[in-house]
C-alpha cells in the first residue's frame, strides 16, 4: 500500500512537471499532497471549530436562541449539524471554482449520499480508517480525466459525534468511540489540462 501511495504521489508530482515545463516562468509546480493537505487544514479547522464552540456549546437542545439539528430547515431556529455545514461550505466553494472538489463521506454513512463513489474514494476511505494518523493519496482517471485524490480521516474528536452517529436510526454502524475515524475528506484535483 505505502508503495502504491508513494508511486501515485510520484506519478501526480511528473504530471504537474510536465505541465509546468510548458510554462516556464510557472516551472516551479507544487506538491499536489501539499496543496490539498493545506485545503484540508483550513476545512478541518471550520468543521472542529463549529462541532467544539458552536454545536458543543449549545449542547443537543441548543438554546433558546438556535438549535443545530438534522432538519434545520424545517425548524424556526434550527441550524446545521457540523456536516451540513461542511456540505454547504463544498457546495459553496463548487460555485466559484472547480479547480478542486471535495465532500465528506463515510463507509459507514447515515446519509447513504455520502457513501463513496469510485473505488479509490472507498479504498482511501478504508486506508484511512485502519491506519491511524495517515492521510491517502492516489490518481484515479473519471471520465476520460486525470485526478489527484487525497482522503483524510475524519475523526470523532467530541462526544457529540460518538453519541448522536451511534443514536441515529440511519446509522449502519452503532459502537463508534471517541477518537474513531467516523469517515474522510475526500478533496480531488485535475492533474494537467
Ligand atoms: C447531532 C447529531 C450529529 C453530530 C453531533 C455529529 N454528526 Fe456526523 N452526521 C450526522 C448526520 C445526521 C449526518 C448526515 C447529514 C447529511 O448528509 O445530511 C452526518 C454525517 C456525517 C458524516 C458523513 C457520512 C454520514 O454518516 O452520512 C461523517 C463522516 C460524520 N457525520 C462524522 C461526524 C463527526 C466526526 C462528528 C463530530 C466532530 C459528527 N459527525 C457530529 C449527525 C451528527
Amino acid at each position: 500500500m505505502l508503495k502504491k501511495v508513494t508511486l501515485a504521489t510520484a506519478i501526480a508530482a511528473t504530471a504537474l512537471a510536465i505541465t509546468g515545463c510548458q510554462e516556464e516562468e510557472k516551472a516551479v509546480g507544487i506538491d499536489p499532497s501539499k496543496h490539498t493537505d493545506a485545503l484540508f487544514a483550513v476545512m478541518n479547522a471550520d468543521r472542529t471549530n463549529y462541532t467544539k464552540y458552536i454545536v458543543g456549546r449549545l449542547g443537543p437542545k441548543g438554546a433558546d436562541a438556535v438549535m443545530p439539528v438534522e432538519h434545520w430547515k424545517d425548524v424556526d431556529n434550527g441550524v446545521p449539524l457540523p456536516a451540513q455545514m461542511f456540505r454547504l461550505g463544498y457546495e459553496s466553494v463548487s460555485e466559484v471554482t472547480d479547480d478542486f472538489t471535495y465532500s465528506l463521506q463515510s463507509i459507514w454513512p447515515i446519509n447513504s449520499q455520502n457513501a463513496p463513489r469510485t473505488d479509490m474514494e472507498k479504498e482511501g476511505l478504508e486506508y484511512v480508517a485502519t491506519n491511524l494518523g495517515k492521510n491517502f493519496y492516489g490518481t484515479e482517471t473519471l471520465g476520460g480525466k486525470d485526478y489527484f485524490t487525497a482522503v483524510y480521516a475524519d475523526v470523532a474528536s467530541v462526544k457529540a459525534c460518538v453519541s448522536c452517529h451511534n443514536g441515529h436510526k440511519d446509522s449502519p454502524k452503532t459502537d463508534f468511540k471517541l477518537g474513531d475515524v467516523m469517515g474522510g475528506v475526500v478533496i480531488r484535483v485535475p492533474l494537467g489540462e
